[in-house]
């Protein structure tokens, strides 16, 4: 008793702060209230086994709206065409009501920041607006998006609106991707591109507009670029800042741009009703998939928005959906599955967003992408974890890696939001009504103070920009983490001893790549090798989708991927070897799917692969290949990564050479097996444990050779003996 009274004193006092109004409205299951609650969970029983009770906590309220209203013009825009019923939707939006007061406050202010719930038009329809009365006259319109997905769904759909074709008026651009032309005037970009942008044009003279978007997700990119903004729009008062932001921190970005005004778009939102788990779960994917059958089973129709960590966690529970509902034929509903895959072509997202059909419920299964970039209507049901996939740094020692974390109280809010958008909600946690008060941090730590700051350390300097620890940071980096990338660019000679920039670093800084994989471009000038390891780093960039092994087929699968790794050639040089036989196969759709690898990954390393050889041109060095020489690959990626260098202990596990820490090789890797003396590796990733992902065997006197500013003899020589446990070899 005490412990909920605290509890609740807690939740109000942070109702205080976040300005949700929350009422305690007694504990009740959540199911069919208590009288017929029986009846319900016979039902349930009768198709499924395993449930999960749950503890309704609160209700946040939502504004006062007329929800009877919106469904009858829904129903009525049904008849025009589709041209004309978008009109009718896009009117529909909250924003829309203060078009007018936007544009005339734009007018007045050079920066703007704008504050509206998620789903209120902000990405959408600012950059038509502006168009409208005319900014797009003198340069184009910028709108960042943190992530990928949501600069091409929602280029797609603004191209929609407009009726032109996407990549003419209306583009976007992201890594390796630009869908935009000589006529493109509202631009969607990722944050990262647009920071890019700012080398080939440092006071952005083609753009009107800035727009910031989604500024509260607060990304390396996104603070990176609010100091290099605000800095441009000091000596371009023609140009327009909009920072705009899902939340209500909005204060902190206006003090921020010398006290900018807020434009408040007031939100129209359904109460949400929040449940918590009576008990802590321990397997929380396995809980989300009981929860989100229970939900279709007993709860009126609404479809069902599921967060995930990530991609694999993602199709296995598209897996489980479909394991579970297998053979139940008309016991229930049908359910519509959509996993929202970064990976999938514009095309494919296209069915998250079509209409559930009548009878069914959709379940959409998302990352955080869900949270605010993409917006889907009729969500009614959230399901939330609490987990989160974060990157995280250990400045110390130099090493990144992705670790499913809880989630904050203000994402939590935000998840449970996305339910009441187009009627009352109901969000089911996945966690107890204790661990939210007093285990969740009130916010996300932004990226910059939990990431290598290496690529962004190149990119400023190569602006020009040398005093780093004065830089206008919203937030500032750790002093520790802004030495450790000076250092590591220092190692890769990027950087000469007083900090500026190198000729190596120059080269390095065009690629749009971690610095250590620049490096190893540059370094393969060298080498005689620049064809071969632009390959490389081309199926690298596309990640861990490039073998594909189906359930049944695992056996085939793995004898497939075996025969690129003959001759135990390592990681690098066997995805070279798939690149290249591919290639021989004249990019054959069927060599693919008779070795066992995705075609789409291939396709997309083919782009990659072809800017980079755009690059290598720009930055003068000579497309050459040099496959024969397998030492001359492995030494170009030594001269990028010889930071990452580890050597086998006695108990089969690792020990990273320069900050000893203990490290495995991943089980997919080739080498996996064979246990070389001494390797260097792309990355490191936490699971279960801390493994290493691509893997290439490595010479130690090689580092000597290539880093010898960086190793001594002695740490190749003497770690053999230093580093075996107890003192053994010193004897
Ligand atoms: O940016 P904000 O969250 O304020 O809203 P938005 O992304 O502009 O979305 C406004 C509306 O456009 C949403 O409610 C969706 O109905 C629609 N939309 C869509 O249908 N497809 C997209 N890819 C993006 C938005
Ligand atoms: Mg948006």
């Amino acid at each position: 008793h005490d412990r909920d009274r605290i509890s609740d004193e807690k939740m109000n006092s942070f109702a205080e702060q976040e300005l949700w109004e929350e009422h305690q409205i007694g504990k009740a299951s959540w199911k069919y209230g208590s009288e017929n609650k029986k009846q319900a969970s016979d039902d349930y029983q009768f198709v499924f086994e395993d449930q999960i009770d749950f503890v309704k906590a609160s209700v946040m309220d939502g504004d006062n709206v007329c929800y009877e209203e919106m469904d009858d013009s829904f129903q009525k825009s049904k008849a025009k065409s589709a041209s004309e019923a978008l009109l009718e939707e896009r009117k529909k939006l909250p924003i829309y009501p203060y078009r007018d007061e936007l544009l005339k406050a734009l007018d007045d202010h050079q920066v703007l920041v704008i504050v509206g719930e998620t789903g209120s038009g902000k990405t959408t329809q600012i950059p038509q607006y502006l168009h409208e009365v005319g900014y797009t006259k003198h340069g184009m319109i910028a709108c960042t998006q943190p992530r990928r997905v949501a600069a091409m769904s929602v280029a797609a759909r603004v191209s929609q609106e407009m009726g032109v074709k996407l990549g003419h008026e209306v583009g976007y651009s992201i890594r390796f991707e630009d869908c935009t032309s000589e006529k493109t005037i509202v631009k969607y970009m990722t944050d990262g591109m647009l920071l890019r942008e700012f080398l080939g044009e440092p006071d952005l003279a083609s753009y009107s507009v800035i727009m910031v978007d989604e500024a509260h997700e607060r990304t390396l990119s996104t603070d990176i670029l609010f100091g290099l903004v605000k800095d441009i729009s000091r000596f371009r008062p023609d140009l327009k800042l909009l920072i705009s932001s899902a939340t209500l921190d909005a204060e902190k970005f206006s003090d921020y741009f010398d006290s900018a005004p807020i434009f408040k778009i007031p939100g129209r939102r359904y109460p949400v009703e929040i449940n918590f788990t009576k008990a802590p779960e321990a397997d929380y994917l396995d809980a989300a998939i009981v929860t989100s059958l229970q939900i279709h089973v007993t709860q009126p129709p609404g479809d069902i928005l599921v967060f995930l960590t990530g991609q694999e966690e993602i199709e296995t529970a598209e897996e489980m959906l479909k394991q579970r509902t297998r053979g139940l034929g008309s016991k229930i509903a049908e359910l519509v599955i959509c996993p929202i895959d970064a990976n999938l072509p514009t095309e494919l997202q296209a069915k998250i967003f079509q209409p559930t059909p009548g009878g069914a419920r959709k379940i959409v299964l998302a990352t955080n992408i869900a949270e605010t970039s993409l917006t889907i209507d009729g969500i009614k049901y959230v399901v939330d974890p609490g987990f989160c996939k974060m990157k995280c740094y250990n400045p110390r020692t130099g090493m990144e890696s992705l670790l499913v974390t809880p989630i904050s109280k203000a994402s939590a809010m935000q998840r449970a939001g996305r339910s009441g958008r187009t009627g009352p909600g109901k969000c089911f946690r996945l966690y107890t009504a204790y661990n939210f008060h007093n285990d969740l941090d009130d916010n996300t730590v932004p990226e910059i103070q939990r990431t290598n700051l290496a690529n962004v350390v190149l990119m400023l300097k190569s602006l020009g920009i040398h005093d780093l620890i004065h830089f206008d940071f919203m937030d500032p980096p750790s002093v520790e983490a802004l030495l450790k990338a000076l250092e590591l660019l220092f190692a890769l000679s990027a950087l000469n001893k007083d900090g500026d920039l190198t000729k190596v670093g120059r080269r390095m800084a065009e690629f749009p790549l971690d610095p250590m994989l620049s490096k190893t471009i540059v370094a393969s000038e060298k080498y005689k090798c620049s064809a071969d390891i632009i390959s490389i780093a081309a199926m690298l960039s596309v990640g861990n989708s490039i073998f594909y092994r189906p359930k049944d087929k695992q056996v085939h699968a793995d004898n497939a991927r075996l025969n690129f790794h003959i001759g135990n050639v390592g990681d690098h040089i066997a995805l070279l070897k798939v690149y290249n036989s591919w290639k021989e196969s004249n990019y054959s759709a069927q060599w693919c799917y008779e070795n066992y690898i995705q075609l789409r990954s291939m396709k997309r390393a083919r782009d990659i692969r072809d800017q980079l050889e755009g690059l290598l041109e720009r930055v003068e060095i000579e497309l050459i290949s040099n496959s024969n020489d397998l030492d001359a690959i492995k030494k170009s990626i030594a001269s990028g990564f010889f930071p990452h260098s580890a050597r086998l202990q006695k108990n089969g596990g690792y020990q990273t050479i320069k900050h000893p820490q203990t490290a495995h090789i991943h089980p997919s890797s080739g080498l996996a097996e064979v246990l070389p003396i001494w390797v260097v590796y792309h990355e490191l990733v936490l699971t279960t444990k801390e493994y290493m992902r691509q893997i290439t065997e490595l010479k130690p006197n090689w580092l000597v050779e290539i880093a010898p500013h960086y190793y001594q003899l002695k740490d190749v020589e003497e770690s053999v003996s230093k580093k075996l446990p107890r003192g053994e070899g010193r004897a």
